[in-house]
C-alpha cells in the first residue's frame, strides 16, 4: 500500500471554481432538457471548447491545455455535478486519445491530437463488441494487411459518442492465432469509406451522449495509422483503462456531489411535523453517510490520479492498475448509493422528473458498468492483490 501522493495546488482550486462557475451558468440549466431530448449538446461542447475544457489532458506540445491527471479529474467532476452526459465530452476525449499518448508514433500524435486540442474533432474508443464485453480479448473485428493498408471488417458496440466523434481508436485482430497478442490498435476516421453507425441505443441515463455501434465494412486504413507495433493493441487498450477508469471515478464523484448538494438544500427547506426534515436524526444520519462515502471515494480517486500522472510522465507505478480499478469501483458504488439516497430524501418529489435527483440516479448507474463492470474491477483488484 502507498501513502497519499497528491497535494492539490492553488491552481487546482482555481480550476474547480472556474469550471463550477461555467457549469452552473451554461450546463446545469441545460441538463434536464439534454436528458429529455437525448440530443448531443453541441452548445455545451462549444462552451467547453471556448474555455479550453473539452480535452484538458492533451499535452501542450500538441496544442492542448496540458492539464495534469488531477486537474482533468476536477474538470470532469465539476461538469458531471451539473450534467453527466456533458462530462463525457472531456472524459471520452481522454479515453480515445490516451492510446496515442501511450503508444503512437510522434507523427500520429501530431496529426490526431492537435485537432482534438483545437476543438475541431472528438475522439472515441472502440474496444467492445456484441459478443466481447467483459471478455474484451474475444473480439472478432479483423484487420488484414493488404500492401500498405489494413482492411477492417467487424462491428464495435457500446461506443460512447459514436457518430459525433471524428476519430476512433479501434482494436482489431491482426493475427487470429496469437490471442490477446494478435490484437492491434488503429486510428479510424468517421469519414473513412465503409465506416457506418448503428442506431442510438435507448438508455436509462447519459442520454445526451450517443451510444452506437461502429461498423466497418472493408474499411481501408493506411498502415501508418496503426498505434504502436502489431500485436500490442490489447496491452495498449488495458493500459489506457488504467488511466481512464479514474476519469469514470471522477464522473461518479461529480454526479454524487450534485445529488448530495441538492438533497442537503432540500432537507433544510422541506418542513414536516412542524420543522425542517433536516432536524430529524434519521435524515441526518443519511446525509452523514452520503458525505462520508463521497469523501472516501474522492480521496482514493485523487490518489489514483496522482499515480496516473506519474506513470504518464515515465515513472512506472506498479499499483496503478489496482488503484484505478479501486477508485472506479468505490466511486461508482458510492455514487449509486448516494443518488439513490438523494431520491429517498426527496420522497415522492425525488421520484419525479421535476427534480434532478432521479436523473442523477439513472446517470450514476452507468458508472458501475462501463470501462469494465464493477465485477471486472473486483477481479482486476483481486488478481493484483494475489499475484
Ligand atoms: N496494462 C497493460 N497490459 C495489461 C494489463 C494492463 N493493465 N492488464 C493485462 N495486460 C496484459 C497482460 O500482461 C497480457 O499480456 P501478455 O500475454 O503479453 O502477458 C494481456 O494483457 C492479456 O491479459 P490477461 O490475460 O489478464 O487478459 P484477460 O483476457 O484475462 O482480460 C480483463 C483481462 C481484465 C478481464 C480485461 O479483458 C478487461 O478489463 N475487461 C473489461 C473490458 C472493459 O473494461 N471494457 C471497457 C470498454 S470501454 C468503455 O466502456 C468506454 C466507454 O464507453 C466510456
Amino acid at each position: 500500500m502507498s501513502f497519499p501522493l497528491y497535494a492539490p495546488a492553488e491552481e487546482h482550486d482555481m480550476l474547480r471554481e472556474a469550471v463550477r462557475a461555467l457549469a452552473d451558468e451554461k450546463i446545469a440549466p441545460r441538463a434536464a432538457e439534454i436528458d429529455e431530448t437525448g440530443e448531443f449538446s453541441w452548445d455545451v461542447y462549444k462552451a467547453l471548447v471556448a474555455s479550453d475544457l473539452h480535452a484538458v489532458h492533451v499535452p501542450e506540445q500538441y496544442g492542448g491545455a496540458g492539464a495534469d491527471a488531477l486537474a482533468t479529474v476536477i474538470v470532469i467532476e465539476e461538469v458531471a455535478r451539473a450534467c453527466a452526459s456533458s462530462s463525457l465530452i472531456p472524459a471520452v476525449n481522454k479515453l480515445g486519445t490516451v492510446p496515442l499518448l501511450l503508444s503512437a508514433s510522434q507523427d500520429l500524435k501530431m496529426r490526431y491530437l492537435r485537432p482534438v486540442a483545437r476543438g475541431d474533432a472528438m475522439f472515441s474508443y472502440a474496444l467492445s463488441e456484441p459478443e466481447a464485453g467483459s471478455d474484451a480479448a474475444a473480439m472478432k473485428t479483423r484487420a488484414v494487411a493488404d500492401g500498405d493498408v489494413y482492411v477492417l471488417n467487424g462491428t464495435k458496440m457500446w461506443i460512447t459518442n459514436a457518430g459525433v466523434s471524428e476519430y476512433y481508436t479501434v482494436m482489431a485482430v491482426t493475427d487470429p492465432s496469437a490471442g490477446a497478442r494478435g490484437i492491434s490498435a488503429f486510428v479510424v476516421e468517421k469519414s473513412d469509406e465503409g465506416v457506418s453507425f448503428g442506431p442510438k441505443e435507448r438508455k436509462l441515463g447519459i442520454k445526451g451522449s450517443p451510444t452506437r455501434q461502429v461498423i466497418f465494412d472493408n474499411v481501408r486504413i493506411p498502415a501508418d495509422r496503426m498505434i504502436g507495433e502489431p500485436g500490442t493493441g490489447f496491452k495498449t487498450a488495458l493500459a489506457t483503462l488504467d488511466h481512464t477508469r479514474i476519469t469514470i471515478a471522477a464522473q461518479a464523484l461529480g454526479i454524487a456531489q450534485g445529488a448530495l448538494d441538492y438533497a442537503i438544500g432540500y432537507v433544510k427547506e422541506r418542513r414536516q411535523f412542524g420543522r425542517p426534515v433536516a432536524d430529524f436524526q434519521g435524515v441526518q444520519f443519511m446525509i452523514a453517510d452520503m458525505g462520508m462515502k463521497l469523501e472516501a471515494a474522492r480521496q482514493l480517486t485523487y490518489h489514483a490520479a496522482a499515480k496516473s500522472e506519474r506513470a504518464m510522465n515515465g515513472e512506472p507505478q506498479p499499483d496503478l492498475t489496482y488503484l484505478s480499478s479501486a477508485a472506479k469501483c468505490a466511486a461508482s458504488d458510492a455514487a449509486m448509493e448516494i443518488t439513490t439516497d438523494a431520491v429517498q430524501l426527496l420522497g415522492g418529489y425525488g421520484y419525479t422528473s421535476d427534480f434532478p435527483v432521479e436523473r442523477m440516479m439513472r446517470d450514476a448507474k452507468i458508472t458501475q458498468i462501463y470501462e469494465g463492470t464493477n465485477q471486472i474491477q473486483r477481479m482486476v483488484m483481486a488478481r493484483q492483490l494475489l499475484k
